[in-house]
């Protein structure tokens, strides 16, 4: 039945995740002894491919991993999840990209990523890949991958009317490119992203609105802030609505934005309405902050109560 469906296609990073549970950050100069220690499958793209793929997504990972077992194992869990790794390539000269991330005991997390192969992922990679973007259902995309990269699928995809997504993490240094806000139909930021995207400084709902409408005048028709355990604001041509999660006791707030992003891919995909599209995100993104790791906090669909 999967096969039926149209392709949801995730351009972006994988990682390995690193990760030490502590008691508290440590801070510049600090040594914290920890606690747990644990290696996980991660890296923003390869998140929300699984997450789209384990909510009951046709997904395909266009992405860089490098000629190493890092790589290997990153291929092998999406193959065994049902991912279409057909577009993912292996660099012959960077290693695959490793997160080295600390979660402090509040869930909070830091992260340092060395990007590796998935800074090369290419324009050409695009190319190679034009067929499977033009019969998408949609495309996402991330900012851990070259910023040319991005933009040239937005463009390609936009090209053949098929809906471009960005999820605009980690945060970027400066304003993205006119040309790639110009492709982008629906934009995922936190506020911090949402701040540097616009140029305004979030204080109050007024400087919010502001930054929202100026997003919209950049090109994107539809803006949605995700609001940690608040949920998310969406908001279409400047109309905004909050949408609230779900209380749930916070363990590891790791591809929180992931799982959101994925979801809302699956859910857009089936036709949902994009508040209901928005109620199903919150609902698996609440899940995974109650479960540790990235990957496998991710919640299955048949996890996801029907509303
Ligand atoms: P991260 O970088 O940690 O993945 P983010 O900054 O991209 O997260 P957030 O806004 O923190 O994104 O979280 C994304 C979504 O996850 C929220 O919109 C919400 O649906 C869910 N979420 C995050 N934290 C919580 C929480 N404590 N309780 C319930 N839901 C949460
Ligand atoms: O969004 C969470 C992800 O950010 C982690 O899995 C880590 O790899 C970094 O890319």
């Amino acid at each position: 039945m999967n096969q039926e469906k149209k392709a949801i296609i995730v351009i972006g990073s994988s990682n390995t995740d690193m990760v030490i549970r502590t008691r508290k950050m440590p801070r510049p100069g600090e040594t914290v002894l920890g606690g747990d220690f644990m290696m996980n499958h991660g890296g923003k793209g390869a998140n929300q491919a699984v997450a789209a793929a384990k909510l009951g997504g046709r997904t395909t990972f266009i992405g860089k991993v490098g000629n190493d077992v890092f790589g290997r194992q990153t291929v092998e869990m999406l193959r065994g999840l049902g991912i279409d790794v057909s577009y993912l390539g292996v660099s012959d000269t960077k290693p695959s990209g490793i997160a080295l991330i600390n979660v402090d005991d509040s869930g909070e997390n830091s992260i340092a990523v060395a990007s590796g192969a998935n800074a090369e992922l290419s324009t050409a990679d695009i190319d190679a890949a034009e067929e499977a973007i033009r019969n998408a259902a949609l495309i996402i995309m991330q900012l851990e991958s070259p910023i040319e990269t991005v933009t040239h699928a937005a463009k390609t995809a936009k090209k053949y009317g098929v809906p471009v997504i960005l999820n605009p993490a980690p945060a970027p240094a400066h304003k993205l490119p006119e040309e790639l806000m110009a492709n982008v139909d629906i934009i995922i930021p936190n506020e911090t992203e949402a701040e540097i995207i616009s140029g305004i400084g979030i204080t109050d709902q007024q400087s919010e609105l502001l930054a929202i409408n100026k997003i919209h005048a950049m090109g994107v028709k539809t803006v949605i802030f995700t609001l940690g355990s608040d949920g998310a604001l969406v908001c279409e041509n400047g109309e905004c609505e909050k949408v609230p999660s779900f209380k749930v006791k916070a363990v590891d707030t790791t591809a929180a934005g992931d799982t959101f992003c994925g979801a809302l891919c699956v859910a857009l995909s089936e036709g949902m309405p994009i508040r209901d599209a928005v109620v199903f995100a919150n609902r698996a993104a609440s899940i995974s902050v109650t479960r540790m790791g990235a990957q496998q906090s991710i919640p299955t669909r048949d996890e996801i109560p029907m509303e």
